[in-house]
């Protein structure tokens, strides 16, 4: 099996670092011609030469929609709707308005503000692919997290629903559930809930590992992976699947 993106013209959003940036230089690699946004300015310009890059916070429409209207008359293939934040690790009670507003913004907001700019392009050039970046807090509970969680069950129903919605346009919608992803962010989950629940990171770090069937950590590399070949022809009759590559998240949130 051989999979290339020779020429398909992808916009990731946030591409500068973690799983989005994994994926930019792998679309790249595969012969894609690929767009990116992020808030991290400096992360974008050690993107390769070729990618091209905008500074955007996803989160505000009037943003996004400048790109848009710079990159859309070029032509799009392929949206990954990649950007979102963890949001607070609190119990409920103890949220504010401004933590909820700002997670569902990044997450959940941001996808939508893409999806209805690039599916008119889609629909008229008779085909396009939409990857929505879901988690397993969209298809499980995740105490402590009721924004992420929240935002993220919002992602799975906009995924599911796009795919009905736009498969007789030849237009392919698919999410993907990462697990606990090496890198940056996950440490700042762990030390958040450690934190939260008074119990030592080290110990969180186990917890997270043995909630998983395969009892693991994956790579930015696997999530970029799976995200290639769904954007490939080779997944021309794979839509409106979640899919997970996380070793099988069997709970979030083991109790210690
Ligand atoms: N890391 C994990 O363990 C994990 C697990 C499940 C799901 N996810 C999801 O996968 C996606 C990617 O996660 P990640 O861990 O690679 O992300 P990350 O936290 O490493 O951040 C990646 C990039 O997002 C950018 N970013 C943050 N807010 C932004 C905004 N408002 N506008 C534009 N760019 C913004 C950051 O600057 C950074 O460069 C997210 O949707 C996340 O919710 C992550």
């Amino acid at each position: 099996m051989q999979i290339s993106l020779a020429g398909k013209r992808v916009f990731i959003t946030a591409g500068a670092a973690g799983m989005g940036r994994s994926m930019a230089l792998s679309m790249h690699e595969l012969g894609a011609t690929v767009f990116t946004c992020d808030v991290d300015e400096a992360g974008l310009q050690t993107l390769p030469e070729g990618v091209s890059t905008y500074v955007c916070d996803v989160s505000n429409s009037a943003s996004l929609d400048a790109i848009f209207t710079e990159i859309l008359p070029q032509g799009l293939d392929i949206l990954v709707n990649n950007a979102g934040i963890s949001g607070p690790t609190k119990l409920v009670e103890d949220i504010e308005d401004d933590e909820w507003r700002k997670t569902m913004a990044v997450c959940v907001d941001a996808q939508f503000f893409c999806v209805r700019r690039v599916v008119p392009v889609f629909k008229k050039q008779g085909h396009g692919v939409i990857i929505n970046m879901i988690s397993a807090a969209g298809i499980m509970g995740y105490p402590t997290r009721t924004p992420y969680a929240s935002a993220k069950w919002a992602v799975t129903g906009f995924t599911k629903t796009l795919a009905m919605e736009l498969g007789p346009d030849n237009i392919r919608v698919n999410g993907i559930v990462p697990g606990n992803v090496n890198g940056d962010r996950i440490e700042r989950v762990i030390h958040a809930h450690a934190e939260t629940d008074g119990l030592d990171p080290e110990e969180v770090r186990r917890m997270y590992a043995i909630g998983t069937s395969m009892q693991c950590y994956v790579d930015p590399q696997e999530i970029a992976d799976m995200v290639c070949f769904l954007c490939s022809d080779l997944a021309k009759n794979v839509s409106g699947q979640i899919i997970a590559v996380d070793g099988n998240t069997e709970t979030l949130y083991p109790r210690s």
